[in-house]
């Protein structure tokens, strides 16, 4: 973009020099420079789980790392009293090693995701959960002190999906949407020794369909360009599996044949969990731990923290790269909130009219009905009385003039006031 960058890179090019060393100089070295000290520093890993209860979340990642990262839970009927209103977060941290390797694995778990009768929020807590580490990430790297930054970035967010055998739920497309975009998403097939391998295959076919109609991205692994020929197809090999049809178990159990596996017993036999041919895990094992773990990192900080730093640092009104952000001018911003802000007011203040007129047509309607009620009322007792006055005149000459009155006409004095 630069032109004077592409200048300078393009001499430097032209003054590379190739020569064949002669004798040892030592650079050969630098790969286990960098071995020794990364196994010094030690890896961490952050992978968030999400999925519905019961799905085996606890099971799997037991089983994937081979440790009882999660104590054997007790199920208790459930009490009002202690379900709780949202999807709660939890993160349990656990230092491992293997071969000398230490690694900080931490899982985050979502429990109480899908438990609801109205799941519209489910995913509020977890995208929150996913920004408050890229924030804390971020706060960090502007501090005076960056050498020792803790990552605690999710790496890797293993999509549990209800093995039904029929498409995704509403709930699982909206979900992987609002996470698809901050978290490298894997989705899975949990409990997966539940359908059979023909079910398991549609179900896998719908699945993409439903991913690939709703534009979620999933992680897709490495990009191939650098990569050698085995490599590839390895990638291709384990991609080719996704979403990984699970299983999972964390005690051994001995097969008909003598052998003792990680996996499952039936009436009819055995699940083995680490068999390629009975279900998926190793496939997500290997992408996870063995081969696309950095893979992982890379793209977490490469590319989704990147886009979430410059959307982030963008809407703060700091401009980053001149050539492809405007420069943000603070008095034209100002002007621009104004403005919005009149506009808000000025349609504020339009409903209220609105709502006051309706208000006073109403109440004008009422009163003109309960005048007319009060008048119809008033001149059916001005009626009355007319009509009684007119009896007692008539009565009053009667009595003048000497007639007798009319048996059952008779009346007391006094009780007429007559004029
Ligand atoms: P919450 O902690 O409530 O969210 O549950 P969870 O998703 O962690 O499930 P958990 O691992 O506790 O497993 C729930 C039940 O499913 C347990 O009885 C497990 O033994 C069983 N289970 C776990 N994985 C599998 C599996 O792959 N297949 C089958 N059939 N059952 C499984």
């Amino acid at each position: 973009k630069d032109p004077k960058a592409a200048a300078q890179a393009a001499s430097d090019m032209r003054n590379i020099v190739r020569r064949k060393l002669t004798g040892y100089v030592g650079f050969a070295n630098l790969p286990n420079q960098w071995h020794r000290k990364s196994v010094r520093k030690g890896f961490n890993f952050n992978v968030m789980v999400v999925g519905e209860s019961g799905l085996g979340k606890s099971t799997l990642i037991n089983t994937l790392f081979n440790t009882s990262l999660y104590p054997p839970k007790e199920r208790k009927p459930p009490s009002l009293d202690i379900i709780p209103k949202t999807v709660s977060i939890q993160s349990i941290s656990a230092d491992i090693e293997e071969n000398g390797v230490r690694l900080r694995l931490t899982v985050v778990d979502t429990p109480g995701f899908g438990d609801f009768v109205n799941n519209d929020a489910s995913w509020g807590p977890i995208v929150e959960n996913i920004e408050q580490r890229f924030d804390a990430y971020l706060d960090a790297e502007n501090k005076v002190n960056r050498m020792n930054i803790v990552d605690n970035r999710i790496h890797a967010c293993v999509y549990f999906i209800q093995p039904t055998g029929h498409s995704l739920k509403p709930l699982d497309v909206e979900v992987m949407r609002r996470l698809h975009t901050k978290v490298n998403l894997i989705p899975v097939i949990a409990k997966a020794d539940t359908l059979t391998d023909d079910e398991v295959m549609a179900f896998k076919q719908r699945i993409l369909a439903d991913i690939q109609y709703h534009n979620i991205q999933i992680f897709e692994g490495p990009r191939y360009e650098l990569d050698d020929e085995e490599t590839i197809a390895e990638n291709n090999e384990i991609m080719s599996k996704v979403p990984f049809a699970v299983v999972g178990a964390n005690y051994e159990v001995t097969t008909a044949d003598g052998r003792k596996v990680r996996g499952r017993r039936y009436p009819w036999g055995v699940i083995e969990v680490d068999n390629e041919e009975h279900c998926d895990f190793v496939k997500l094992r290997q992408m996870l731990i063995r081969t696309h773990m950095e893979e992982l990192k890379e793209n977490t900080n490469n590319v989704l923290y990147e886009n979430y730093r410059s959307d982030k640092l963008t809407a703060m009104g700091v401009a980053q790269d001149p050539s492809v952000f405007k420069e943000v001018n603070p008095a034209v911003k100002q002007e621009e909130e104004r403005s919005l802000h009149e506009q808000k007011l000025q349609k504020m203040e339009m409903e209220m009219k609105m709502v006051f007129q309706q208000k006073v047509q109403e109440k004008e309607s009422k009163l003109r009905q309960s005048e007319e009620e009060l008048y119809a009322r008033h001149k059916e007792m001005k009626d009355q009385l007319d009509r009684q006055r007119a009896d007692l005149e008539e009565k009053k000459v009667r009595v003048e003039s000497g007639k007798p009155m009319e048996e059952g006409k008779k009346i007391t004095r006094g009780k007429f006031s007559l004029r």
